[in-house]
């Protein structure tokens, strides 16, 4: 593993060889300190936090501050993994919110990349960020933020229809300047176009084996999650001794394309 710091460029080099990106959320400087030495190469701040940290049922809750203050404990205990954080719930409702937020990320928390759910409404947003030299990585397929307006954790991109959408505005996103790309719940095959379509990085939650990288919630692969975790994601304490065993091993898994397997993944 080598000790220099990751930057989108070293993912996008990843990419270009072929090589698989580990990604976990992280939500406070210890955290932060055993995923960098097991050797993952980005951290998630994600708005997750609401659910596994604050006990919410949906992202919805959590706010910009706080979001800033998780982002500054992971900032503290990170070395060399790139550091992403989200931008919550309406932070990102006008370029202007979204602007004066990612400063807020960046400069307080020392996010190095801001994640915006959303597809069309969005991209003129992503193009503000990157012309002000914001990093950005979008997030298409289920968007856990509008929760209340679908009805749920629903699968998407699943009909001709919204399999479109989801490839027009990923497109659309990356032509805006987006560095990075996550697709959550999303056929693999799909998600495997889009990534073989895409010149960025794209980084699948529940959404196969053919993206570029992969991302998960820390607390449901370290098999914290009180409820029924997600089909897609895998306990990999089961049958380890440590935290830094497993999140090697997720790494690892990752990287040679072992996770997710064909019982983790929606055709
Ligand atoms: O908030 C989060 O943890 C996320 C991941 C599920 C991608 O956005």
């Amino acid at each position: 593993m080598s000790a220099k710091p990751i930057s989108v460029a070293t993912l996008a080099a990843m990419k270009a060889r072929g090589e698989r990106i580990s990604c976990l959320t992280c939500y406070d400087a210890s955290f932060a300190r055993l995923l960098d030495t097991a050797g993952v190469e980005a951290m998630l701040v994600g708005d997750s936090l609401g659910m596994v940290l604050q006990g919410h049922a949906t992202t919805v809750p959590v706010t910009i501050e706080q979001m800033a203050y998780h982002t500054a404990c992971v900032a503290r205990g990170r070395e060399r993994a790139l550091l992403i954080a989200d931008l919550p719930f309406l932070a990102s409702a006008t370029p202007e919110r979204a602007l004066a937020n990612a400063a807020r990320l960046m400069q307080e928390g020392g996010a190095q990349v801001v994640k915006l759910e959303g597809g069309g409404h969005v991209v003129e947003t992503i193009r503000c960020l990157t012309e002000q030299g914001v990093p950005v990585c979008g997030h298409l397929g289920l968007l856990p933020q509008s929760v209340n307006l679908i009805g749920g954790y629903r699968f998407q991109g699943r009909d001709a229809d919204s399999a479109q959408t989801i490839k027009r505005d990923a497109l659309a996103i990356q032509a805006a300047g987006a560095s990075l790309l996550v697709l959550e719940c999303v056929p693999a095959a799909l998600a495997q176009e889009i990534g073989q379509t895409l010149a960025i990085p794209v980084i699948g939650i529940g959404a196969g084996a053919g993206c570029d990288g992969q991302v998960l919630v820390l607390y449901d692969i370290l098999g914290l999650n009180p409820k029924r975790p997600p089909r897609f994601s895998r306990d990999f304490m089961q049958g380890r001794g440590s935290i830094m065993e497993a999140v090697a091993d997720y790494v690892a898994a990752v990287r040679d394309g072992t996770f997710p397997g064909s019982a983790e993944t929606t055709y």
